[in-house]
């Protein structure tokens, strides 16, 4: 009987909090695939010219800015096209060139220096893999290793972004801040030309929300996801170890059977025509990558966006990195889990470290399998008032919208 509670209570809190948030948010929006657009239509509107307004427009934006705060104004992923977007992208794909190799290179060393301090035995992987893409992307912005203090300020930044992402805590601006003050201070060592049509103020929240955001929340995620898989899976495992080369293919599942991004959206600043529909101007499109991962034929592969329509910036980097990573921890550590694994992965991906050829121990397993359930059906509740507060409190507060009723662009 508990067991069953157990399992039916966080699915149900689950719907319930996206029923409050469709409620809140209260404007109609078009979901993509759904009963008005299809599968086969997915890429065609979102690749269409007329799907390029971006915040402007969209109560749901007011929600985004409020979890991308402070500085969403100027996050490339929220910033409207134009000038000013095209001057902030140049800088990110300069910040992001690098060889494959030196790619690969810079990411076994920061790898191999992260994992020299993690312990056998149970971890959180989203935990373990943060500090690792705080140093990778402090070096990359700044072409030097990661000093401790910035590793810290980093971690503590992404971390309370992922949690209120997800609903497990309120967000913590004070935290947020201190990062920014450090970016302000160090902006003269940034050996990039930054953007000159933002004030000093924007550059640090530019630098803050497209590295230390979005890249470092990002790739913890997918390395939490790729581990995961490994971890419940000796199978796979096995055949990591036997063919290595075998992990191109395990990121690429991963990233397709756990898509990151639940909605990415945007608002049709003309007419789209479908066959047997319009779509107007000043439609809010919600593109539902797990809805599309699901229905959509396996090789319709999205995981970074469609080139159409500002696809990821870091779609070339990424796998490349994730690759490495997974081999440092693979050549130290064998990897197991009995704890869920979903898409938003709110249990940080709990797991069991072994060093590499010992013997597996069966009792930690047996507790993680019991504390992830218990820990369910706490957080559960704790993400429906959370969640519920975060909601009203981004209403209240209308971030986006207050910006564009200012006049700003
Ligand atoms: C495996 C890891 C990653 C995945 C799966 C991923 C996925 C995506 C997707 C699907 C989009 C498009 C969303 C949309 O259409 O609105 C996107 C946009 C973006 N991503 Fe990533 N991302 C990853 C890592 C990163 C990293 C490391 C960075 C670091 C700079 C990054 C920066 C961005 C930015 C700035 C955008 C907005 C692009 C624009 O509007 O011009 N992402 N990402």
């Amino acid at each position: 009987m508990i067991g069953k509670v157990l399992a039916w209570l966080p699915e149900r809190v689950v719907a319930l909090r996206m029923r409050i948030f469709a409620l809140v948010n209260g404007q109609d929006a078009v979901t993509i695939p759904g009963p008005q657009v299809g599968v086969a239509d997915f890429r065609r509107v979102y690749a269409d010219p007329a799907a390029n307004g971006r915040s402007r427009g969209a109560a749901l934006s007011d929600l985004f800015w409020y979890w991308l705060s402070p500085g969403a104004e100027v996050h490339q992923e929220h910033l409207e096209a134009g000038p000013r977007y095209d001057e902030v992208a140049k800088c990110t794909r300069h910040i992001l060139v690098k060889s494959k190799k030196d790619s690969e290179e810079l990411t076994r060393r920061v790898a191999r220096h992260v994992l020299d301090g993690v312990r056998p035995g149970l971890v959180r992987l989203r935990d373990e893999m943060m500090p690792i893409w705080a140093e990778l992307y402090y070096e990359l912005v700044f072409d030097e290793p990661c000093p401790p203090r910035a590793r810290e300020l980093i971690v503590a930044h992404a971390d309370d972004v992922a949690s209120a992402l997800k609903c497990v805590r309120p967000r913590n601006m004070r935290r947020r801040a201190r990062l920014t003050k450090y970016l302000r201070q160090r902006l003269a060592d940034v050996p990039h030309p930054l953007p000159q049509s933002l004030t000093a103020e924007e550059q640090a929240y530019y630098l803050q929300g497209t590295f230390f955001t979005t890249a470092v929340v990002q790739m913890s995620e997918a390395m939490a996801h790729l581990l995961m898989i490994i971890a419940r899976d000796d199978g796979v495992q096995q055949r990591l170890a036997d063919h290595p080369e075998d992990i191109d293919q395990v990121v690429d599942d991963g990233l397709r059977q756990y898509p990151l991004f639940g909605i990415a959206h945007r608002i049709s600043t003309a007419d789209i025509e479908l066959d047997q529909l319009t779509i107007p101007a000043g439609t809010v499109l919600c593109f539902s990558y797990p809805d599309f991962a699901e229905q959509a034929p396996a090789e319709e592969f999205i995981p970074f966006g469609v080139a159409q329509n500002r696809a990821c910036p870091a779609r070339g980097i990424a796998p490349v990195t994730m690759r490495v990573v997974a081999q440092e921890v693979l050549r130290r550590f064998s990897l197991a889990s009995t704890a869920a694994h979903t898409r938003s992965i709110p249990n940080r991906g709990p797991a069991l470290l072994t060093p590499r050829g010992d013997r597996r121990r069966r009792a930690p397993l047996v507790w993680l399998a019991v504390r992830d359930r218990w820990e369910d059906v706490w957080r559960s509740f704790a993400q429906l008032v959370f969640g519920t507060y975060m909601v009203l409190d981004a209403r209240r507060l209308a971030l986006c919208s207050t910006y564009f009723a200012g006049g700003n662009r």
